[in-house]
């Protein structure tokens, strides 16, 4: 077993974030041995800030170092699905960033590759890692919360023309979505994360606040398998940012912070619906170990799974399940009809959800 586990970063943009929360605080898990972009500049700024030698440009470069264990990637999304089945196939473990490909046909690609591999493949989902959902997420795993009612969920964000003025945003041939795809798509994790599958599902989306083809305001009514019912929002026009994500059970209504990039943080507020369900939610956190925040925690997961030869704590199967809510979005938007999870491989959007498909 790698000690520590050696990876190589490849696309510096978020890659950096991953470096600072990841990898760099935790040394003892982790060390980064080579960066890789196609922008000289970009790769350099980045790789003498944490005194990184090896630099590349060709991502097969990467996958011929013997000594990576882990390849981290990083880059816009219509590249993740040839560069994680290229470095599944090579042997690394894989972490990828959202989203982990652009449609159900390629993550069942993505999925039969890993199949026969011997690495493990971890797409991000940082937004799970912090003490308030966390805990939320115990109680509601003790299995204290009761029956589930509703939820509600939205991503209020603010992003302007500079944020799209980068070649690959805002187009679906790049991004491959909006913000449903590339925003909401955390906090949506999140409401699944908590309520288990989504049954069916209404959703509008628009483009009304930047110049872009992707949408970029969503409204929808999901009902769960578990019978609860869920409204999110999203937008990128909010001039306050908030992330919000509200849960009300039988027995406790959980309530997150408004932080917009880390929603999992504390506090979070627990209200029990008596003294003995609190009491018995104070036994249950009794023992609540502190998670570290976004990508220092999934990484510290990551890292104690593989060493205890477990799975991911993010699979692709969670991927997956992100990415087929998506899909049913995209359809009952253009459809204006309720659309019925699960989407099966002879959906008209199972290869493609983008509007010329
Ligand atoms: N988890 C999160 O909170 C979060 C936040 C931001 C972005 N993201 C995701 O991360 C990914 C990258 O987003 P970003 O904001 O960092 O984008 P970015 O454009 O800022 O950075 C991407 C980098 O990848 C490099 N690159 C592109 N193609 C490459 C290739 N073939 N080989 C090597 N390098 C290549 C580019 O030169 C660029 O420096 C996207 O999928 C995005 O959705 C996730």
């Amino acid at each position: 077993m790698p000690d520590p586990y050696r990876v190589a970063v490849v696309g510096c943009g978020i890659g950096r974030s991953h470096i600072v929360e990841g990898y760099k605080p935790q040394p003892d898990k982790f060390r980064v041995v080579a960066l890789c972009d196609l922008d000289q500049a970009r790769l350099d700024t980045v790789a003498d800030e944490f005194g990184i030698e090896r630099r590349v440009a060709d991502f097969d470069a990467v996958l011929a170092m013997d000594d990576v264990d882990i390849v981290d990637v990083c880059t816009p999304p219509a590249t993740h699905k040839w560069m994680v089945i290229a470095a599944l196939k090579a042997g690394k473990h894989v972490v990828c960033e959202k989203p982990l490909v652009g449609s159900l046909r390629d993550v069942d690609e993505v999925m039969a590759v890993e199949r026969g591999a011997m690495g493990r493949l971890m797409p991000i989902f940082q937004y799970r890692y912090g003490d308030g959902a966390q805990k939320a997420k115990r109680i509601l795993d003790a299995g204290l919360a009761g029956r589930p009612f509703v939820a509600t969920a939205e991503t209020h964000w603010k992003r302007t023309a500079a944020y799209y003025d980068n070649p690959w945003r805002g187009r679906w041939e790049t991004e491959l979505g909006g913000v449903l795809m590339t925003h909401a798509i955390h906090i949506h994790d999140l409401v699944t994360y908590f309520m288990g599958p989504v049954e069916n599902l209404f959703a509008r989306v628009a483009t009304l606040v930047n110049d872009i083809e992707v949408e970029d305001c969503v409204s929808s009514s999901w009902r769960m398998a578990n019978g609860a019912l869920v409204t999110s929002s999203a937008t990128l026009g909010a001039q306050t940012e908030i992330s919000r994500l509200r849960f009300c059970f039988e027995n406790v209504t959980f309530e997150s912070g408004l932080s917009p990039y880390s929603p999992a943080d504390e506090p979070w507020s627990i209200q029990p619906a008596s003294p003995e369900v609190a009491a018995r939610i104070e036994a249950v956190l009794s023992d609540h170990r502190p998670v570290g925040r976004r990508f220092t925690g999934q990484m510290a997961d990551f890292h104690a799974r593989l060493v205890a030869g477990e799975p991911a704590p993010v699979t692709s199967a969670d991927a997956r399940r992100a990415l087929e809510l998506v899909t049913a979005f995209y359809d009952s938007a253009s459809s204006g009809r309720d659309v019925t999870l699960p989407i099966a491989a002879d959906h008209p959007n199972y290869a493609s959800w983008r509007p010329a498909a």
